[in-house]
């Protein structure tokens, strides 16, 4: 392995599989960067809809992305804080509004590539585990280890059932359960970068790990490939 530049690690997968917690712990331990695409695109969602506009409408989100001006900061416990023109959305954008128009705003063709080189700087200046749905077949391509985390759609409802429950925003299972496999098939049948394990990903399926099972798994395969 060439040692005289950064390690980047790509975590791809359905929604709800874990992977943003996963990647974070991971990142922590091993002293990386921890890159959460998705809240990228939860940043344009959450301007989308600011102003009124369909995120289904590509050239009206289009014509929106000038405007767009998106910072990222790290605090102390490597949580990402996302910026919008110098407004802190951190916690704005977690919504399951903003999830669904995320996930209709990240179709189009131009605001993937509006995204895309700031998430290969992020890479160039960083060691990084960078989790999303396209990071190991677009975004770095070349990425030192790729991992497609996935677990059943039931599971995955299930720990958001869970989730919701413990912050008091309890919701109905069949519900989340629907709008998780909406999501998952739009974000794998979209034209633009779908959902889908690069050729050379370690699949990892989480269904019938716990949280811990899967973080050790995780630091395994970055560790035996990279020697990190
Ligand atoms: O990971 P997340 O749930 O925060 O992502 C929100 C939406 O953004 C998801 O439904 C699809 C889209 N997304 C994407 O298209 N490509 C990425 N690399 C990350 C997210």
């Amino acid at each position: 392995m060439d040692t005289s530049r950064h390690i980047s690690v790509a975590i791809d997968g359905p929604s709800g599989a874990g992977k943003s917690t996963l990647s974070r712990v991971a990142a922590t331990e091993l002293g990386f960067v921890y890159v959460d695409t998705g809240a990228i695109y939860r940043t344009v969602a959450f301007h989308t809809l600011r102003r009124g506009v369909d995120p289904q409408d590509a050239s009206a989100v289009e014509r929106l992305l000038p405007e767009i001006r998106i910072a990222m900061e790290y605090d102390g416990e490597g949580l990402q804080r996302m910026y919008l023109n110098g407004e802190d959305l951190t916690d704005l954008i977690r919504t399951q509004e903003i999830s669904m128009a995320a996930s209709k705003v990240s179709v189009h063709p131009a605001v993937r590539s509006f995204l895309l080189n700031m998430q290969r700087e992020m890479a160039e200046k960083y060691s990084v585990i960078m989790d999303g749905r396209d990071i190991g077949t677009v975004v770095l391509p070349d990425a030192d280890v790729k991992i497609f985390l996935t677990a059943s759609s039931e599971a995955r409802a299930r720990r958001r059932w869970r989730d919701l429950q413990e912050r008091g925003t309890a919701k109905d299972f069949q519900q989340l359960l629907q709008e998780t496999r909406e999501r998952d098939e739009a974000d794998m049948n979209r034209a633009a970068a779908p959902l889908r394990p690069a050729e050379d990903a370690v699949l990892l399926d989480t269904t019938e790990l716990t949280f811990e099972e899967s973080g050790r798994r995780i630091l395994e395969i970055i560790r035996e490939r990279t020697g990190a």
